[in-house]
């Protein structure tokens, strides 16, 4: 039986990869004082259909339960975590700086760069409202592609700010309850003929080459963009971003900057998204609560596949993933006699923290040590007849050296520790 189309089977080498990729997410994040959280996978019906909006409403994987709850796997983390935020905002201090590398669910057309469940990175600042704090997330999202061996060349950040697009509406004389159905047409102008964008911008009073001259000079189109272009450009990051209108992004509760990061051919989809939702925890705390808050979501799909497409940064993911199951230290059973002696000296040198293997029963020296050739282990210990101790073998060097039992377990400790 095949697995659900759009649903993964992790074999240990793609489990290495994907721990290449969350292990680097989680380090970065990290670095910048983020600290990790999780909500859960399965989430009241309403929490995503009222909060998300747009196009995941669609997509969502919803049941009811046997209690006959409505229910649904997530699709994106942000809900919850304004929930999360709301229910004890007082208990933390601000600005909360936190991040989730979890699985999401999403009921999507087979194409490529998508599938029914992947995993997103998220990474949210609430309790901020300054430009400073946006630019601090774009950098952040920045060094995350750096981290893969990723450069300016491979990727650019695209940034855009909702409320500019509110103040054109504004001019044509309307007020922001039109807001969502203007930018869901912005949204999908690149993706739908002149004609059907035309015709939707009529009913709004404005012609597309009006909205295309606003698109193409973005220069001044808001005072907090350039503030945080010109942030990005005193930490050294000016070559990553450029200003793009075009982005307003599909869900619904971004209230300000919004950013999209994509390759820099523009032959894939979106490697993240994200942006200001400065409303969306006071809405979930029916007004108890209220906190500014951005925050963006990494793909591992979009990211795996760029990846792959770049000589450099596959040659790091590759050879993460050639080592992420090397042991340190091979046993070897060089006479049956003393087993026993070798199984001691196997415990002994685990509960010491290496990693180590052996074989369960009678094998051929040669093979042994091919074992552990193909382990990747750095040293084997040989337990066998010809002398009273062990022999340890260093196997990039074949230096040998002659030691009593204890003494190997502290020796080699001591060396991985160093590695
Ligand atoms: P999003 O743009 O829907 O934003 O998703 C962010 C990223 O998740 C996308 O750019 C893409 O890399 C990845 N992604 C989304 N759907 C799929 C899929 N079906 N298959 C593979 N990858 C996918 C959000 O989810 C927002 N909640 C992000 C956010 C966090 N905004 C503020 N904080």
């Amino acid at each position: 039986m095949k697995t659900l189309p759009g649903f993964r089977d992790f074999y240990p080498e793609d489990c290495a990869r994907r721990e290449f990729i969350t292990g680097t997410w989680r380090e970065v994040a990290r670095r910048y004082g983020f600290v990790e959280y999780d909500g859960p996978v399965l989430e009241p019906f309403e929490l995503f259909a009222k909060k998300s909006g747009g196009e995941i409403a669609g997509q969502l994987f919803e049941f009811t339960d046997k209690g006959g709850r409505h229910v649904s796997l997530r699709p994106e983390m942000t809900p919850t975590l304004a929930r999360m935020v709301a229910a004890r905002s007082r208990d933390y201090r601000k600005p909360l700086k936190w991040f989730s590398v979890a699985s999401f669910f999403r009921y999507e057309k087979q194409q490529r760069g998508r599938l029914r469940e992947f995993l997103q990175l998220n990474c949210d600042l609430l309790g901020d409202e300054r430009p400073a704090a946006d630019a601090e997330l774009a950098a952040l999202a920045i060094d995350l592609l750096r981290a893969f061996g990723l450069t300016r060349e491979d990727f650019v950040v695209r940034l855009s700010d909702r409320r500019a697009w509110l103040a054109f509406l504004e001019r044509k004389g309307h007020g922001a309850d039109r807001a969502q159905d203007f930018l869901a047409i912005i949204d999908k102008m690149e993706r739908e003929p002149a004609e059907t964008v035309e015709a939707k911008l009529r009913e709004f009073g404005c012609g597309l080459s009006e909205v295309r001259d606003f698109i193409a000079n973005p220069a001044d189109a808001s005072p907090e963009i350039s503030r945080v272009t010109r942030n990005l450009c005193q930490r050294g990051l000016g070559g990553f971003f450029e200003i793009d209108l075009t982005i307003v992004r599909g869900l619904a509760y971004y209230t300000g900057m919004v950013f999209e990061i994509f390759d820099r051919g523009r032959t894939l989809r979106a490697l993240a998204g994200g942006g200001r939702y400065d409303r969306l925890v006071h809405h979930l705390s029916d007004g108890a609560a209220d906190l500014p808050a951005l925050g963006f979501g990494m793909g591992d799909v979009v990211l795996g596949e760029l990846i792959a497409a770049t000589p450099r940064a596959r040659v790091l993911m590759e050879t993460s993933v050639r080592t992420a199951g090397n042991i340190d230290v091979f046993v070897a059973v060089a006479d049956e006699t003393r087993r026993s002696e070798a199984l001691a000296l196997v415990q002994s040198l685990r509960d010491a923290g290496l990693r180590v293997d052996y074989p369960m029963g009678p094998v051929k020296l040669g093979k042994q040590f091919q074992s552990a050739e193909l382990a990747g282990a750095r040293h084997a210990v040989l337990v066998g007849t010809e002398w009273p101790g062990v022999k340890v073998k260093e196997l990039a060097t074949r230096t040998e050296r002659e030691m009593s039992a204890d003494a190997v377990v502290a020796d080699l400790s001591s060396t991985a520790a160093v590695k």
